[in-house]
């Protein structure tokens, strides 16, 4: 699809949704500015992505905040399976023009909300336009209903990987003390900044055996980007490895909300408290086309 087509589509529908801005969505306490949108994503798959989406939403949620996580993870989603929840409508039915995206919200722990993802469907792991035109059209629907909205990508650099973290203010990049998982990461931050021109990450250190560990990997990350990759790093913090935290997935709940004292889950609380009270950039382009301008910029 040429630029000008694409643009014309595009107008087209934020027309359309203007005209039904009106739309109730469940739980929705009115319409919001500045919806905080921040990506968690990963180099290398398993490195606890999905845990600190819900335990991060869990913990923003305590500081006042409405929140909404989306399970972007098309192809293998598991955000609902972590949290208990048995949706009968997930994003596919969205993508396919079966349902709204009002439709398929659920309630989850603590008030968030949660759109969840199929597993299972290869196709989605590849979208064609017009169907990242539907989905986006569709997310820009809840964009200003909520305070924070969470997505949590799948692992590598595909692209829908990269549409979903170019879509965002913020990108959160996850990496464990394993080799691998920094080779990935590395690799991750070379594509946000030589293809998408990202010049900024947060950086996560998950499954840390103490504080030190977990700055020490973020100082050694963040050198070897800055001198090669022409990106800041700016570390936010790390996640301690936790035996609770295996134990609550394995009950399908959260560690925020059966053990808010442990260490992992004081992390999480802190973590919240850092990114909440630091100041956020959003790129002052109208009221609500943030996803607008990620696809005409394509
Ligand atoms: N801080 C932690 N301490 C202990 N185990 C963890 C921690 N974070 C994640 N895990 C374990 O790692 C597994 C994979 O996490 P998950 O969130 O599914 O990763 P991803 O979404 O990146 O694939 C979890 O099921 C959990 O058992
Ligand atoms: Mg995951």
């Amino acid at each position: 699809m040429n630029h000008n087509k694409e643009s014309d589509k595009i107008i087209d529908i934020s027309n359309r949704i203007n005209s039904k801005r009106d739309r109730k969505i469940p739980g929705n306490k009115g319409k919001k500015k500045n919806t905080r949108v921040i990506a968690v994503t990963s180099g290398k798959g398993g490195v606890g992505k999905t845990n600190i989406v819900a335990n991060l939403g869990i913990a923003f949620s305590r500081l006042g905040k409405d929140v909404m996580a989306l399970d972007a993870d098309l192809g293998l989603g598991n955000l609902d399976v972590l949290l208990g929840l048995t949706p009968k409508y997930n994003l596919s039915h969205v993508i396919m023009g079966e349902k709204e995206i009002t439709e398929i919200i659920l309630n989850g722990p603590e008030n968030i909300k949660i759109i969840p993802a199929s597993s299972g469907i290869q196709e989605l792991t590849h979208l064609t336009t017009d169907q990242k035109v539907r989905i986006l059209t569709q997310l820009d629907l809840l964009i200003d209903s909520v305070d924070i909205l969470l997505i949590d990508t799948a692992a590598g650099i595909s692209a829908n990987v990269m549409d979903f973290n170019m879509i965002a203010h913020e990108i959160m990049v996850v990496v464990t003390p394993e080799p691998t998982s920094l080779t990935d990461a590395y690799a991750l931050m070379k594509v946000l900044s030589m293809k998408y021109m990202k010049k900024h990450c947060k950086l996560m250190v998950n499954l840390a055996r103490s504080m030190q560990e977990g700055y020490e990997i973020s100082r050694q990350l963040s050198l070897v980007a800055d001198r090669f990759l022409e990106i800041s790093v700016e570390y936010v913090g790390c996640i301690l490895f936790d035996e609770k935290v295996t134990q609550c997935v394995k009950r399908q709940k959260m560690v925020s909300e059966l053990y808010p004292d442990t260490s992992a889950s004081r992390c999480f609380s802190a973590l919240a408290e850092k990114v909440s009270t630091s100041p956020f950039f959003k790129t002052p382009i109208g009221d609500s086309n943030l996803f607008w301008e990620h696809l005409v910029g394509n």
